[in-house]
């Protein structure tokens, strides 16, 4: 059987935690593929609200095994705090939880490494979510890592201790004020790499290779957005992996012939979180109102994230990038009551109108060209059925699957699982 993907298309936050949760009832194993802890994917149903950071979506259904694969990096200390977490539901982690051996360990020293070379950039910053991952990922890179299955061998301490003096070196060559007691931090983690320790541990790539001989239906779990991709993202202004549809392939060790449908996630409007471009940005009224409707604060750091128009320029490439095969429109609520939307059609860029997403988008070098919608008033978070939804939004959906060639399949009304329509 093929593996499904589902990823972000813009820079982020776009629900795909939700709609991991909603499809999950569909598939025997949900997969991370990269990134780590600077993911935070919000669930939300019976009420009760769950962010996770690095377990899988599919954590909450009975059947489900989740597995976080050989592309993802892995903080022990945040990974144990999420297992914590979610103690009172009595999961049985053992039996859900399994972990790549070629996944990747964020120490101690890469956080800080981040705090440093985010403090030495100054107003250059990234903005990143200061979780180590860059850090990790180059040492990934670099032939330095230490990876989960190391630590069933007797000399990954000497490892550790040789990479983490080395960090310790690197951070002083920063030469900027970063304040940290190591001793308590390793302490802290290497109480967590016994909670770690206490999952099953196993080569993915393999375990996947036989689930789709014996007939089991995959899901792999994108983090991130395809605009923070480290190649086809708004570099430098990005995260240090691979978000787009290549990235399950290497993240996994799938092949590209066995990837199955590629369900493309994106809010009805923009978020983004951090430093870096955002052609369609507002700062007015407009930008308020989604982000106070929206609820629009980061769900691991807690910042508020920047809001503006739908970008169809930036869509059209994360559709191309990506393959997408089936659209799902996310926070179309979160839209009622303007009296205009207005839809990025394409950007004048250097003085020339372009349709394509170029090599700088910096707002010096873009500006939007907008298509303007009428709004609804219609209040849509209790609607259940695509044919009550407004004709005025009927026409802001008709004519982003006109745009994009690919039907938007699911439209969300609400953070709630149950708050999501079938088209
Ligand atoms: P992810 O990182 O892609 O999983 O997304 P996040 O969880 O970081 O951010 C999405 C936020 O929007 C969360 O707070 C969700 O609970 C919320 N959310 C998801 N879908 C909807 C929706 O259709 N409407 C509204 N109003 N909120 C939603
Ligand atoms: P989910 O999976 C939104 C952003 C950070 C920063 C940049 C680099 O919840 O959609 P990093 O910590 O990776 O070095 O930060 O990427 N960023 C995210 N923005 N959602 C995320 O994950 C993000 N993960 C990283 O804000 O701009
Ligand atoms: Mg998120």
């Amino acid at each position: 059987m093929a593996v499904d993907l589902l990823l972000g298309l813009q820079w982020g936050d776009e629900g795909k935690g939700k709609i991991v949760d909603v499809l999950t009832s569909k598939y025997n194993i949900i997969a991370r593929f990269q990134g780590g802890p600077n993911a935070g994917h919000t669930l939300e149903f019976d009420g009760i609200k769950h962010v996770l950071h690095t377990i899988p979506s599919g954590i909450f259904h009975p059947e489900a095994i989740n597995l976080v694969g050989n592309g993802v990096v892995i903080d022990p200390v945040i990974f144990s705090r999420e297992m914590d977490n979610l103690s009172k539901f009595d999961l049985d982690f053992k039996k859900k939880l399994k972990i790549s051996r070629k996944a990747h360990l964020i120490l101690p020293t890469h956080r800080l490494l981040d705090a440093a070379s985010e403090a030495a950039k100054g107003k250059a910053k990234i903005g990143s979510t200061l979780k180590g991952i860059g850090p990790t990922y180059m040492d990934k890179t670099g032939r330095n890592g230490i990876r989960v299955g190391d630590l069933e061998l007797s000399d990954w301490k000497t490892k550790y201790r040789n990479l983490a003096d080395k960090h310790e070196a690197m951070i002083g060559f920063y030469n900027v004020d970063v304040q940290y007691n190591l001793k308590e931090l390793e302490a802290e983690f290497f109480e967590a790499i016994g909670a770690l320790k206490s999952l099953e541990f196993i080569d993915s790539e393999e375990y996947l290779h036989q689930a789709q001989k014996d007939n089991k239906s995959i899901l792999a779990e994108g983090a991130q957005g395809s605009l923070l991709d480290i190649d086809f993202g708004t570099y430098p202004f990005v995260t240090s992996s691979n978000t787009t549809a290549a990235g399950a392939c290497t993240g996994l060790g799938v092949a590209p012939n066995q990837i199955g449908e590629v369900f493309g996630i994106f809010k009805a409007y923009t978020t983004r979180v951090g430093s870096g471009p955002f052609p369609t940005e507002l700062f007015d009224k407009d930008g308020e109102k989604m982000a106070h409707v929206g609820r629009e604060f980061g769900a691991t750091t807690g910042r508020p994230r920047r809001c503006g128009w739908l970008d169809m320029v930036a869509l059209k490439y994360a559709v191309q990038v990506n393959g997408v095969t089936q659209l799902i429109m996310m926070k179309a609520d979160v839209l009622s009551g303007f009296k205009e939307l207005k839809v990025c059609t394409a950007y004048n860029y250097r003085g020339k109108q372009v349709t394509h997403f170029p090599f700088n988008v910096e707002h010096e070098n873009v500006t939007p060209v907008y298509t303007v919608f009428k709004g609804w008033e219609q209040d849509l978070t209790k609607l259940t059925k695509a044919s009550e939804l407004p004709e005025e939004l009927n026409d802001y959906i008709q004519f982003i699957e006109k745009e994009l060639e690919i039907p938007i399949k699911i439209v969300s009304v609400g953070p709630d699982r149950l708050q999501t329509i079938n088209r």
